[in-house]
């Protein structure tokens, strides 16, 4: 278990008041609303357990629809208007961008990529879609803009994207990460990043990298789901030097993926390596 006094190193952003309470950021990645997969049933537990909850910041990390048609997004709308959160932050995902969809998910979410500065937290989210096709783009365009926006001073520094930027292991092929990984990484290690949050694999992980922590959510809400993988969605707590993220299953419980001191770099995996101790690796 990491502590939450002082670690005794310096903090380069100590002169920023963070939260002074547990900031809680619920993410939910993967409704895929429209398909043959999708679980009413899930959604409505989620929905119903993260208003318990009752975060500071919802995120939604893209794959809202399966073929980005007007109708799933009008489902998925549905869903995400019972969210009683005033901080709800949505991103398309590829299936998102299929079939033009992502006319309708400006109209109905707005913009594709948002900010939102709260209790000294920065959190900017992208779209790395193109359109009809699965893979993912950040763009050399908005390498400038990601630095500058994520300039102002900040006690933690979250970026939302849909497509995963290191491989995931347990989804098979690796295929559809974001195409400029490489230099988006190196973006996000020069901006001062803490935690990156996406979706797209299905399959729950997190990985530290140099000075970042990057976690995917699993789907929250349908049963495309590879090998033993439940649905489920992400919480995130930040508790002064700690943060922790918790995958909870609807209906079922939770575990912890990773906790982590984003000063220190400390981290431990319990899931992972319980599951690895399960293998007998
Ligand atoms: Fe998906
Ligand atoms: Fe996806």
């Amino acid at each position: 278990m990491l502590t939450r006094n002082d670690t005794g190193l310096p903090d380069p952003s100590s002169a920023i008041a963070g939260p002074v309470k547990p900031f809680i950021i619920a993410h939910i990645s993967d409704l895929h609303t429209g398909s043959p997969f999708f679980v009413p049933n899930l959604m409505d537990r989620a929905i119903v357990e993260v208003n318990e909850l009752a975060p500071e910041v919802v995120v939604i990390t893209g794959d809202l629809t399966n073929d980005g048609f007007r109708q799933e997004y009008l489902l998925a709308k549905s869903y995400l208007d019972r969210i009683e959160c005033p901080n709800v932050l949505v991103i398309p995902g590829n299936h998102d961008s299929r079939n033009v969809g992502y006319v309708h998910f400006e109209e109905l979410f707005g913009p594709r990529s948002c900010h939102l500065y709260k209790d000294g937290i920065s959190i900017i989210g992208v779209d790395s879609t193109e359109p009809d096709l699965d893979y993912g783009t950040i763009g050399r365009a908005r390498y400038r803009w990601l630095e500058e926006k994520f300039a102002e001073p900040a006690t933690l520094r979250i970026f939302l994207l849909h497509h995963h930027l290191l491989p995931v292991p347990g989804t098979g092929r690796e295929r559809n990460m974001v195409y400029d990984a490489g230099d988006t990484l190196e973006v996000l290690q020069r901006t001062r990043v803490n935690l990156v949050l996406c979706g797209h694999k299905h399959v729950p992980y997190a990985w530290r990298l140099e000075n970042l922590f990057v976690v995917n959510a699993g789907t929250v809400s349908s049963l495309r789901l590879r090998g033993n993988t439940r649905p489920c969605y992400n919480v995130v707590t930040i508790d002064g030097d700690v943060v922790t993220v918790v995958r909870k299953y609807p209906f079922h419980g939770s575990e912890t993926i990773i906790e982590f001191s984003p000063s220190t770099l400390a981290f431990e995996k319990p899931t992972i390596h319980a599951s690895k101790r399960d293998l007998g690796s």
